[in-house]
């Protein structure tokens, strides 16, 4: 039989709305609208296109967008100058700095520089120090939307193998630890290990981040695997350009039990996971409880 498609748009789409209820309630009953700035530094195309759908979305729900575009010779004293700005705005409560970011500056050092309160991308040290201990944390975006993914699709992640392909700051390190808190068995594998096609083939859960088109095979794959596919790779067959994941889709497709399709899979999860994210640290920073829904 074939894998059932894991629906990530309409997850999405459902998440979405129920942050849109979230935001119009706290106005409501507490006068509050949470505000999220976006800085991009440069013209990164594909940043274009995030930092564009980040901003559409967080004004679709109802939040305060603060948009920050700023020249590819940005000095690092006026970026950090800019985050401390925006660290002490009340009307802030979430602060992303979009990567990459031009070769001069330094992305560990920028983001340093934000509140960990207001890091809604959930890259900065005191954040991953405290996922990575199981304290409450503000989680990384991706990860995050994939974890909301397998918990709709499977009804326990507690003892699976779970293996993680590609060992990146913002999606593979955090998704491990997010399967470690599940309780699976982790397994992170990247471009460089041994034997990928046998490590994956042990994997219930397989989840990848590499950026290779058919990177993963259908014969790496274990039959009834639940298989989150987070590469979007663009790629021109037949004349046109498309967009792949890293997982060969219709072969992984005869043997797993259900696949994320890209795409529809993982992409309309971060921003959902975004906006979900920056609520939280809205409600956390005036002392209210995270909405029910909202929050993970
Ligand atoms: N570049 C690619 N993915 C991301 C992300 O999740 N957050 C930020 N800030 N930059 C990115």
């Amino acid at each position: 039989m074939a894998a059932a498609k894991i629906d990530g748009k309409a997850i999405a789409e459902g998440l979405q709305s129920r942050i849109g209820a979230a935001v119009s309630e706290l106005w409501r009953k507490h006068g509050i609208q949470p505000g999220l700035a976006v800085i991009q530094v440069g013209e990164d195309p594909a940043s274009e296109v995030y930092v564009r759908s980040k901003v559409r979305s967080t004004i679709e729900v109802g939040m305060a967008s603060f948009q920050h575009k700023l020249p590819a010779t940005t000095s690092e004293v006026d970026l950090l100058s800019l985050i401390a700005k925006l660290n002490a705005d009340p009307a802030v409560h979430g602060i992303l700095v979009q990567l990459p970011l031009p070769s001069h500056l330094k992305a560990s050092s920028v983001i340093r520089a934000i509140s960990p309160e207001k890091d809604v991308d959930g890259f900065h040290v005191s954040n991953v120090g405290l996922l990575s201990t199981g304290q409450k944390a503000i989680v990384p975006c991706t990860p995050l939307g994939c974890l909301i993914l397998l918990r709709e699709t499977l009804e326990s992640l507690v003892g699976l193998e779970a293996v993680v392909v590609g060992h990146s700051n913002i999606v593979g390190k955090p998704m491990a630890q997010l399967l470690l808190a599940e309780n699976c068995t982790v397994t992170v594998a990247h471009k460089e290990t041994r034997y990928l096609p046998e490590v994956c083939r042990r994997a219930d859960v397989l989840v990848t981040a590499v950026g290779r088109p058919a990177l993963i095979q259908g014969d790496w794959i274990k039959p009834g695997a639940t298989v989150i596919d987070v590469g979007i790779n663009r790629i021109t067959s037949g004349g046109k350009r498309r967009l792949v994941g890293d997982v060969d889709f219709e072969g992984a497709s005869k043997v797993a039990r259900a696949i994320t399709p890209v795409p529809g899979g993982v992409g309309p999860m971060t921003i959902a996971c975004l906006l979900a994210n920056t609520v939280s640290a809205c409600c956390d920073n005036v002392g209210l409880a995270r909405p029910d829904g909202v929050s993970f």
